[in-house]
C-alpha cells in the first residue's frame, strides 16, 4: 500500500539497532514510519546513497546568550548554527542576563524560542543559593533537561560558591545537576598567578586542583542524598583517573575542543580565542581525556558553545572573556576524529544521540526506530571540507576551527521530520519544539 509519507530517505547506510543497514527510512509528518525497503509514491525523496543516516545530533550544553548579551547570539541564530552544523537538538544554558533561575524567566524562555528556533531544543534551570522551592519542582517544567550548577564563577553572575549551599542545592534538586565544576574559594585564591596581557597563565590560575577538589566534592554530595549528577566539561587527568572508579549515579562530559586543542598550541595560535573555563591543558591532559573516550566512561560530548564577539574576546587577557563557538563544528570535528581512528562511529553516535537521551530521559529520540521522532542527521563520511569563518550561522561570526579541515560532515539534518538544512543550506522556518522528558 502507498502510505502517506511525507518524506522518504533512500538507500542509506542507517544506524539501527546498533549496526548499520542499508535501507530505506519513511517519515510521516513528524515521525520515523517505516523502516525496510519503500516503494515510492509522491512523497518526496532524499537520496541517501553512500552515505551514513545517524539519529537526530543532540548537544547537551550550549549557550545562547538570550536574554542578555544578543550581540554575541540569540536563540534564532544559535539554532540555524545548530541545524547547519547537523544538530538536532540542544540543551541550553541559564548564564543569561536575567539568568534563567526563576519560573518566570524560565517560562520567558520558552516563550521567546517558541517560532524562533531551528532546532528542538530544552534549557536548563540555574541554581541559586536562594531557590531550593523552584530547584524542587523543576521535574515537572515543560522543556527543562536539568539545573545547572555553577560551582565556579564563569560568565553570567549564576554562582553557588560555598559548600553549604552546594549542599542545600543537591539535596533539594528534583532532576539530574550538571556542573560547571571549578572550586571559586581555589580561583580566587590563585587569582595571583594571573599574568595580564598573557592568556597562557589562564589554565595556570584555573589549575588541575580547581577542577578536581570541586569534582570531588560534588561527587561526595551527590552521593550522599543520592542524585544524579552529571559534570560538565571535564579537562584534566586527575579527574578521569577519578571518574576510572565506577561511581553510582555520577557521570561526565567533554568538550570536542578539549579533545582536538592543547597548550601551548592553542594559546599560540589562538590566542585569546581559545580562553575559556574550565581552560584547554596541556598534551598530557588531552591524551587522558582520548582514554575516557576509548574507555567509555565519558558518557556525553556536549561543544560549550560560548560565544562572544571578536571584539570581546580581543581584550587584553584577563578582560577578554572565556568561552568559544561550537554547536556548528562539534559534527564536523568529531567525524574527522572518527575518520583519523581516534573513535569508532558507533561510539559518537553513543556519546552525542544515543547517551544524552538515556541520561536525561529525553522522549522518543536518539534512536532510528519505527514511532520513534523523525530527527535524522545524514553524514557523508569522505566529503573534506575546510572550516571557515564564514560558514558560520552563529552571531558572532568565528570559530577557533578557521582554516581546520576535516574529513568527514553533515550533509542533510532533518528536525521534526523537515529537511532543515541540506549541503550547508539551510532550507526551512524555525519549527523547533520542546523535547519532552
Ligand atoms: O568558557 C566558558 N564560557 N565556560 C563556561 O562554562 C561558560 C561559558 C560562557 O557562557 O561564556
Amino acid at each position: 500500500m502507498s502510505d502517506n509519507y511525507s518524506l522518504i530517505i533512500k538507500n542509506g547506510s542507517c544506524y539501527i539497532g546498533g549496526k548499520f543497514q542499508n535501507t530505506d527510512i519513511a517519515l510521516s509528518r513528524s515521525k520515523i514510519k517505516k523502516i525496510g525497503k519503500i516503494s515510492l509514491n509522491n512523497a518526496k525523496v532524499i537520496d541517501a546513497s553512500g552515505k551514513i543516516v545517524l539519529p537526530g545530533v543532540i548537544d547537551t550544553q550550549v549557550h545562547f546568550r538570550e536574554p542578555g548579551a544578543n550581540d554575541a547570539e540569540n536563540l534564532e541564530s544559535g539554532s540555524r548554527a545548530a541545524i547547519a552544523g547537523g544538530v538536532t537538538s540542544v540543551f541550553e544554558m541559564p548564564n543569561t542576563n536575567p539568568p534563567t533561575s526563576t519560573f518566570r524567566e524560565f517560562k520567558n524562555k520558552l516563550t521567546a524560542a517558541k517560532n524562533r528556533m531551528f532546532c528542538n531544543y530544552a534549557f536548563y534551570f540555574g541554581a541559586t543559593p536562594d531557590n531550593m522551592k523552584e530547584l524542587s519542582s523543576v521535574n515537572t517544567l515543560e522543556g527543562c533537561c536539568g539545573i545547572k550548577l555553577f560551582a565556579g564563577s564563569s560568565t553570567g553572575n549564576l554562582l553557588v560558591s560555598q559548600e553549604k549551599d552546594i549542599e542545600k542545592v543537591i539535596s533539594n534538586s528534583s532532576k539530574i545537576i550538571s556542573v560547571h565544576s571549578e572550586d571559586e574559594n581555589i580561583l580566587l585564591s590563585r587569582k595571583k598567578f594571573i599574568k595580564e596581557g598573557d592568556v597562557t597563565s589562564h589554565p595556570v590560575w584555573r589549575n588541575e586542583e580547581c577542577a578536581l577538589e570541586s569534582t570531588k566534592r560534588v561527587v561526595r554530595l551527590a552521593q550522599k542524598y543520592k542524585k544524579k549528577i552529571h559534570i560538565l566539561h571535564v579537562t584534566t587527568k586527575q579527574e578521569i583517573d577519578f571518574f576510572s572508579e565506577k561511581r553510582d549515579g555520577v557521570t561526565f562530559e567533554i568538550t570536542p575542543q578539549h579533545l582536538t586543542l592543547f597548550a601551548p598550541d592553542c594559546y599560540e595560535k589562538l590566542k585569546t580565542l581559545s580562553q575559556m573555563n574550565p581552560p584547554l591543558r596541556s598534551k598530557d591532559h588531552y591524551e587522558r581525556l582520548w582514554d575516557a573516550v576509548e574507555q567509555s566512561l565519558v558518557s556525553t560530548i556536549g561543544s560549550d558553545h560560548a560565544p562572544h564577539t571578536k571584539e570581546e574576546k580581543n581584550r587584553k587577557y584577563p578582560l577578554s572573556p572565556s568561552g568559544m563557538p561550537g554547536v556548528q563544528t562539534l559534527l564536523p570535528v568529531m567525524l574527522d576524529h572518527v575518520n583519523n581512528g581516534k573513535l569508532k562511529i558507533e561510539q559518537l553516535i553513543k556519546l552525542v544521540c544515543e547517551n544524552p537521551c538515556d541520561l536525561f530521559g529525553i522522549k522518543n529520540k536518539g534512536y532510528i526506530k519505527e514511532s520513534y521522532d523523525a530527527d535524522l542527521t545524514i553524514v557523508d563520511m569522505n566529503k573534506e571540507v575546510v572550516i571557515k569563518d564564514d560558514w558560520i550561522e552563529s552571531k558572532c561570526g568565528w570559530t577557533p576551527f578557521n582554516n581546520y579541515k576535516v574529513k568527514g560532515f553533515p550533509v542533510a539534518t532533518i528536525v521534526n521530520g523537515e529537511i532543515v538544512m541540506e549541503n550547508s543550506k539551510i532550507i526551512s522556518h524555525a519549527k523547533g519544539k520542546p523535547l519532552n522528558f
